[in-house]
């Protein structure tokens, strides 16, 4: 097994050589969606709920399955909203997956994407994990907010301005 450290120095997490792809979740796909999805959901990640809302999720936001060779192993997605603004949406690994750099990849192939645009996404304040992804890959926290989504938890809003230049 190959491990790789990034930036030298002291590394407290070794990341495995991954090869992953992103594959576009089709509308038939919603029940391998919403079973990834709810194999996530905890206080701080709340999926959606029944067919007709993971249809819309399809629908609405570009949606992605996160590939490990031939298997789904987790979901991450973003909606271009009817203002312009670009939301990153969902972001999910399967546990058993976990801690091996899959999420950070996913989020680096996503942003090269999208980041033509301000990119936006909320997280909660105690996902440690989800955090140090987005800080590093260089958003920044603009705001806390104490009900975002109407369940009693605070979430952190984070920004990342466009590569290039555009908002
Ligand atoms: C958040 C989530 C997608 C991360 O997936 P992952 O593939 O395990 O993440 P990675 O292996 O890429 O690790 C991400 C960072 O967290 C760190 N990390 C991993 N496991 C950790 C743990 N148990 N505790 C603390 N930090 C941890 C890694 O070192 C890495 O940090 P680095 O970028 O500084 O090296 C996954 O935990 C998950 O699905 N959580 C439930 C859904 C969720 O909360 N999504 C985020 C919504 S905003």
């Amino acid at each position: 097994m190959s491990w790789v450290c990034e930036g030298g120095g002291k590394c407290y997490t070794p990341l495995k050589i991954i090869s992953m792809k992103l594959k576009k979740v089709q509308l038939d796909d919603w029940e391998l969606l919403r079973t990834l999805e709810e194999a996530s959901a905890t206080k701080m990640y709340a999926p959606c709920e029944g067919e007709e809302g993971y249809k819309k999720y399809i629908e609405e936001s570009t949606v992605y399955f996160i590939m490990d060779k031939k298997n789904a192993v987790g979901t991450i997605s973003y909606e271009i909203q009817k203002d312009g603004k670009c939301v990153i949406n969902g972001l999910t690994v399967k546990p058993e997956h976990r801690s091996r750099g899959i999420a950070r990849q996913a989020m680096e192939y996503l942003l090269n994407e999208i980041d033509d645009r301000e990119i936006e996404l909320v997280v909660h304040p105690e996902n440690i994990p989800a955090l140090l992804i987005y800080l590093h890959l260089g958003f920044i926290i603009t705001k806390w907010e104490d009900n975002h989504f109407g369940d009693g938890e605070p979430r952190l809003h984070l920004k990342k301005k466009s590569r290039k230049g555009r908002s």
